[in-house]
């Protein structure tokens, strides 16, 4: 069911219960590959502030690798592709996401390391857990050509940006790049059950499927209760409108956060999704208060607040939310909210 949506591209789905499973198996599958294809060493391009799941090798490949347990020795050697330069740029885009795609080929041809090139590439199309910040336009398609130039695998994480986030079923897919495994989960069950998949391109479920055995698969995969709401929400998605009215929302929340650029206020639109960068971290707390006294619920991560409405949300609603949160931003650029601290 969920391969067909893919057209050609994808042949083979691997379920699991998490976005930290599906990424494991991910990286599972594309180093048994790339150890088939004779390599001993393969090394791992990730963006230092991606974020790709909670186990301890995933640890390793998120962030920067700052929440990992560096004393269990990973052996496995993971180049960062700094994006923090890119997140904080406030003019001269264009000169930076040059520098920064070029940054990200040079990883994965290892020129830049005096080394081999990378065995993997995993990258997520916004930085979600970092706070919310679109990547450079031409990423994903500098990622997918150095990749079939240097034999490396693609993994394209879209935990977060799958199903209606991005505004498709893959980001990617829908933005014409073709990863080689491409990981989905929340919107899967839409959020009731734990799945996810492990979603595998045509080529790579052959040369998967001349492996004596693929290590994937955990007691739940899969299991009836989970698969049931799976099918549930991809009738929703198909039956009642869902995917057009996916669309619907983004153009909303695009247009609406235009407020953000008038007022100056840091902010990037991804999908159905806006995040809003402030000053400091304390900003981000007052802000979320603020929007929370008023009904609206944004996830804070540090200094950045994120609106991640209901796919389906109303446009009176969205703009509604849109309308506090940028009431929220001129108090504070003004320097008349109060803390709740203060206020309690
Ligand atoms: C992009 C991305 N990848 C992976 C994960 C990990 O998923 P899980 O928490 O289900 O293990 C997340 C979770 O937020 C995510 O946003």
């Amino acid at each position: 069911m969920l391969t067909e949506r893919t057209e050609s591209w994808g042949s083979a789905a691997y379920l699991a219960n998490s976005g930290s499973e599906a990424n494991e198996a991910a990286v599972g599958m594309a180093t048994q590959i790339q150890e088939a294809r004779g390599r001993s060493h393969v090394p791992i391009v990730v963006l230092s502030h991606g974020y790709h799941g909670s186990t301890s090798l995933l640890r390793h490949l998120s962030m920067g690798g700052q929440f990992a347990p560096k004393a269990l020795g990973l052996g496995v050697e993971v180049r960062y592709v700094d994006c923090a330069r890119w997140m904080h740029m406030v003019d001269d885009y264009a000169t930076y996401a040059r520098a920064f795609t070029q940054s990200l080929a040079d990883a994965i041809s290892g020129c830049s390391y005096g080394a081999e090139p990378a065995g993997i590439v995993i990258i997520e199309p916004w930085l979600n857990v970092a706070g919310g910040y679109t990547l450079p336009q031409e990423t994903l398609r500098i990622a997918e050509e150095s990749c079939r130039e240097q034999g490396a695998i693609l993994i394209v994480d879209e935990v977060f940006t799958g199903f209606g986030r991005g505004g498709a079923l893959s980001f990617a897919l829908a933005s014409g790049i073709n990863p080689d495994l491409i990981t989905l989960s929340k919107g899967l069950t839409n959020g009731t059950v734990p799945l996810s998949v492990t979603l595998v391109s045509t080529p790579i479920a052959n040369e998967l499927s001349r492996l004596p055995r693929v290590f994937a698969g955990h007691t739940m995969s899969g299991n009836a209760l989970a698969a049931e709401a799976a099918i549930a929400s991809l009738g929703e998605f198909d039956d009642h409108g869902v995917w057009s009215r996916v669309s619907r929302v983004a153009e909303v929340v695009k247009d609406a956060s235009q407020v953000f650029t008038e007022q100056g206020v840091g902010h990037h639109t991804f999908g159905t999704c806006v995040s809003i960068h402030l000053h400091t971290d304390g900003d981000a707390l007052t802000l979320s208060r603020f929007c929370s006294d008023r009904g609206v619920v944004a996830r804070r991560q540090s200094n950045s607040l994120m609106l991640i409405p209901a796919l389906t949300s109303a446009e009176c609603d969205l703009l509604a939310a849109i309308d506090v949160i940028a009431a929220g931003t001129s108090e504070i650029e003004l320097g008349r909210a109060t803390i709740a601290e203060e206020k309690n």
